[in-house]
């Protein structure tokens, strides 16, 4: 790996926490806060547009109350998408920008917002088709020498827009869609870009955004949870807790970044770091996911 960054083994997402889930109050924010660090889950997954651009500055007020806890978290967001807001009226259709004005200006709202004079690592949250490479490197070279930003990486990036912005400036970090219910990164190259390049992967909705539940609805995402129920039973683990080791058991040593707004949920899912699945365990549960068994 090619990055000093030393994020906790799991993240804690915090897409869920405000507005567009849990609507935590300030407490309740800092009691989740001090409960995943005392987990042991000390790195934190923002984006500018969370809650509509409300959760960085929620979570932020927390730690404006309790600023020692800065130094014993990292801290992850995003920028480059534009989103239809009530807080951002001059939007007018979502669409994306990785200009160098506005990732500057959108680092500088998540460093307000947030409460700090830092960004851990800095992803461009989406690949933007009228992207300029040179562009994006000044700018990120900029912000990582002036210190607002320690790392950088990319999101939901296809492996060649991966390597086109790895040409220009390191890329450390790379967060995309990953689960059983959704693996395409094995197919399409990039874990395999991943593991080669030394970017440290990070996996979104490692539990199928809640489609991999207990209350499943669909056929494919019942099987998977039935077949991890199967293997749990030999564990002493429950589903989830099988379906996360699924995910740590990859060479590349993927990073999941938990959904969860319950601190019970976290505490579990630290517990899965230590279930060592066999390899014919892990492909019962790839074979459950795609109907079939492998070639
Ligand atoms: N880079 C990107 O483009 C991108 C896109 C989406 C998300 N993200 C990041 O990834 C994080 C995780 O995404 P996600 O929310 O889709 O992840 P997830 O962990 O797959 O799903 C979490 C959801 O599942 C529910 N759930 C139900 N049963 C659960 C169980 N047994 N264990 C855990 N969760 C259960 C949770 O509800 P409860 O809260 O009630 O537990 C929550 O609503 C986000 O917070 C965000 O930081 C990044």
């Amino acid at each position: 790996m090619n990055s000093s960054l030393r994020h906790s083994s799991l993240i804690a997402g915090c897409m869920n926490w405000g507005h567009w889930g849990a609507r935590f109050d300030t407490s309740q924010y800092l009691s989740m806060i001090n409960d995943c660090i005392q987990e042991g889950v000390t790195t934190f997954d923002h984006a500018d547009i969370y809650g509509h651009y409300t959760t960085e500055e929620e979570f932020g007020r927390a730690l404006k109350e309790a600023p020692s806890l800065r130094d014993k978290m990292q801290l992850i967001t995003k920028c480059g998408i534009r989103m239809v807001s009530p807080n951002r009226p001059e939007h007018q259709i979502k669409s994306y920008d990785t200009s160098a004005g506005h990732i500057s200006t959108s680092v500088e709202r998540s460093l307000k917002n947030l409460h700090t004079d830092h960004l851990d690592l800095l992803l461009i949250h989406r690949p933007d088709p009228l992207m300029d490479p040179n562009e994006i490197a000044e700018t990120v070279d900029g912000l990582k020498q002036s210190g607002k930003i320690l790392h950088f990486g990319v999101s939901n990036f296809t492996p060649a827009q991966v390597q086109l912005i790895n040409h220009h400036i390191p890329v450390e970090y790379h967060q995309f869609e990953f689960s059983v219910r959704h693996t395409q990164p094995f197919i399409d190259g990039t874990l395999d870009l991943c593991l080669r390049e030394g970017i440290q992967a990070q996996a979104w909705s490692p539990l199928g955004g809640g489609k991999l539940t207990a209350e499943a609805e669909e056929e494919q995402s019942r099987k998977i949870v039935a077949a991890a129920e199967i293997l749990g039973h030999k564990y002493g683990a429950e589903f989830d807790q099988i379906l996360l080791s699924w995910l740590l058991q990859h060479p590349a040593r993927i990073t999941p970044v938990l959904g969860t707004t319950r601190i019970e949920r976290i505490r579990k899912a630290v517990q899965a770091t230590s279930v060592k699945l066999t390899r014919e365990e892990w492909f019962m549960l790839l074979r459950a996911a795609t109907g079939k068994d492998v070639a």
